[in-house]
């Protein structure tokens, strides 16, 4: 029997698919979601085997509703701080896993759900997709990040109407503000996620890795801070196998091999 209660788990060929498995509350995030999230995480981020990881929801209807408002409401102001340190802290690491995480938004990704989507890399969406930040319809506003990746995302404007308004936003609009990377029909979902997992897996892993380690680290600072960061983790290639295979297959013009080391 797997561990998880709420959280789906398979691992093929290097990608690791992960389900928030709640339908009935359309996979809120209560606090033993959150907790199984949290421990997921930390085996990943050590598991050799897991290259790429898609997170999605169960159902056709939502890939995540938000935080569980039942858990919620009668938390009082510690409490409530202490669930929101927690979520950003389990987002916070599914953001810096090793591995890139591609998010396959399924259906409403609202609140809690759009501030996981918006902590994986990439944000693949069906075209039924829903996003929205609608916390100030409940009195608070975003407490798992939402307030400041909306606005890295999108920017600082539509950031502020979107959670002001509570608008929901189609997938359309969510990649016309560049919050979705792109839309594809309901059926294709999988497969284009599972497809873009293959083509980055097929890339440097090591190459792949600093990409995100110096957009993560380096965004979060300012520009001199982040370009400087990236000589570092640009120079430090030079010390692995990728790149002189990279490189040298490049020259032979031949595929590369790459080992990852
Ligand atoms: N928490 C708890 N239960 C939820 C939920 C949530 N976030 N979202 C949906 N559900 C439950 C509903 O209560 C309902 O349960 P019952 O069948 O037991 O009544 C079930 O899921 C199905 O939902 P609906 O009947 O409401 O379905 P619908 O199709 O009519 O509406 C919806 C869908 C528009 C997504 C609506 O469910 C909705 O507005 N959900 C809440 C969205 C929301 O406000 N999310 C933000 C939460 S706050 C947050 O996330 C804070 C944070 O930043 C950490």
């Amino acid at each position: 029997m797997s561990d998880y209660q709420n959280l789906i788990f398979e691992n093929q060929d290097g990608i690791s698919v992960i389900t928030i498995n709640r339908p009935k509350a359309l996979n809120a995030l209560n606090a033993d979601t959150m907790g199984e999230l949290d421990r997921l995480a930390d085996t990943l981020a050590k598991d050799p085997a897991v290259k790429v990881v898609i997170i999605t929801g169960a159902g056709d209807k939502a890939f995540v509703a938000g935080a569980d408002i039942s858990y919620m409401q009668p938390l009082g102001a510690v409490e409530g701080r202490e669930w929101a340190k927690f979520g950003q802290a389990v987002f916070n690491k599914i953001e810096n896993l090793p591995q890139p995480v591609i998010a396959a938004v399924n259906g409403f990704a609202l609140g809690g759900g759009c501030e996981l989507a918006m902590a994986c890399d990439i944000r693949i969406a069906s075209e039924k997709a829903k996003f929205g930040q609608p916390e100030s319809t409940l009195g608070i506003p975003p407490g798992f990040g939402g307030t400041q990746r909306l606005a890295r995302l999108v920017g600082k404007g539509r950031a502020k109407e979107l959670l002001f308004t509570a608008d929901m936003i189609d997938a359309a609009e969510a990649y016309r503000i560049g919050l979705a990377n792109k839309v594809v029909a309901p059926e294709e979902l999988m497969d284009a996620a599972k497809a873009m997992a293959q083509k980055i897996m097929s890339r440097s892993p090591i190459g792949v890795r600093m990409c995100k380690v110096a957009i993560n680290e380096g965004l979060d600072t300012d520009l001199e801070t982040g370009v400087a960061y990236e000589a570092e983790v640009f120079g430090l290639c030079f010390a692995t196998a990728d790149q002189k295979e990279g490189m040298a297959a490049f020259l032979e013009k031949r595929k590369p091999n790459f080992t990852g080391k």
